[in-house]
């Protein structure tokens, strides 16, 4: 039985959020106080083995920054009028944000956990209302100032796009799948694909082959000069979820390809262009999240 203290990524604790399925569950909750425990019941804590946290981004955005720092360091051209895919998108939050910030043609979600989805869902639903309440809010401001004291879009707060985001809901999906279960269906193509946080969780529970399967996977995926965003997870870091489940703890033990030779595999293997790093330690983001982000060119 996976033990406690050692389902977080860095530091999480909260399990809130959508209801989840038993596969996120698996071999992952501790079970009542043991002996000496007097009887007292303990809570129940689940072990998120794939990463697939509740409430990811409470604790892995500073409180005083607001926006995902990560959206800071992309490059419009990435996303601008561009087919894009966010794997491990846990709840939506930045494939909706990227959408937003860079007028995306198209960008899918996906995610595992099914539970995740459906809040992925709920929160593309929740920021389009608050949304329409924006523009409905300035077009009223507009309207009973006279016009030279106005201008398009102006006052609007956070989400708001003075109507460039009615669309929402065409250009942003989400899908519950596991990215690593085949190479076939690779029918779909994009222009850029991002996987934020996710390779650890891929490399713990499928091995080192799950992690080729992700590399060549995305590698078919991806348009000629298209782009593939990744934060990885420091090697050091695999050892605090090592004991997730028993099936991460076997990966643990018998992984050959360390995060430090991922560059190696991506370029001289897998056959991408080449690699530029775009942040070496991304700031105003919460402690341990502070990772480097590689663009790879295919
Ligand atoms: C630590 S979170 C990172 C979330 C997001 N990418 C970010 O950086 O903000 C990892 C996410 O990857 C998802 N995940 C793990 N293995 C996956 C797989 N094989 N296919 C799809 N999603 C997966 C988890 O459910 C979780 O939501």
């Amino acid at each position: 039985m996976a033990t406690t203290g050692t389902e977080t990524e860095d530091a999480p604790s909260a399990a809130e959020g959508a209801k989840g399925e038993a596969n996120r569950k698996r071999g992952s909750e501790q079970g009542e106080g043991g002996a000496g425990g007097g009887g007292q019941k303990r809570k129940k804590k689940e072990v998120f083995i794939y990463g697939n946290y509740r409430n990811y981004y409470g604790y892995r955005i500073d409180r005083n920054v607001g926006e995902d720092p990560r959206l800071e360091a992309f490059n419009k051209q990435w996303f601008e009028n561009k087919d894009c895919l966010d794997i491990g998108c846990n709840q939506g939050l930045v494939t909706i944000g990227l959408a937003m910030k860079f007028n995306c043609r198209r960008i899918l979600g996906v995610d595992i956990d099914s539970g995740l989805i459906e809040t992925a869902k709920w929160n593309l639903r929740r920021i389009m209302r608050q949304d329409k309440v924006a523009t409905k809010n300035v077009k009223a401001q507009e309207s009973s100032n006279s016009p030279s004291q106005s201008s398009p879009g102006e006052g609007a707060p956070e989400f708001s796009n003075g109507n460039k985001h009615h669309d929402l809901f065409k250009i942003v999906s989400f899908r519950c799948e596991n990215f690593v279960e085949s190479l076939d269906g690779c029918s779909e193509q994009y222009d850029t694909i991002l996987c934020l946080s996710v390779t650890k969780w891929i490399h713990l529970n499928w091995g080192d082959d799950g992690l080729v399967t992700l590399f060549v996977k995305i590698w078919r995926l991806l348009r000629p000069g298209g782009v593939f965003i990744m934060e990885p997870q420091p090697w050091t870091s695999y050892r605090r979820n090592r004991l997730v489940s028993e099936v991460a703890r076997e990966n643990f033990n018998t992984i050959c390809i360390y995060p430090e030779k991922f560059r190696e595999i991506l370029l001289d293997k897998v056959g991408f262009r080449s690699v530029e790093l775009i942040m070496d330690r991304l700031v105003g983001t919460a402690t341990g999240f502070d990772r480097p982000i590689e663009v790879y060119h295919k």
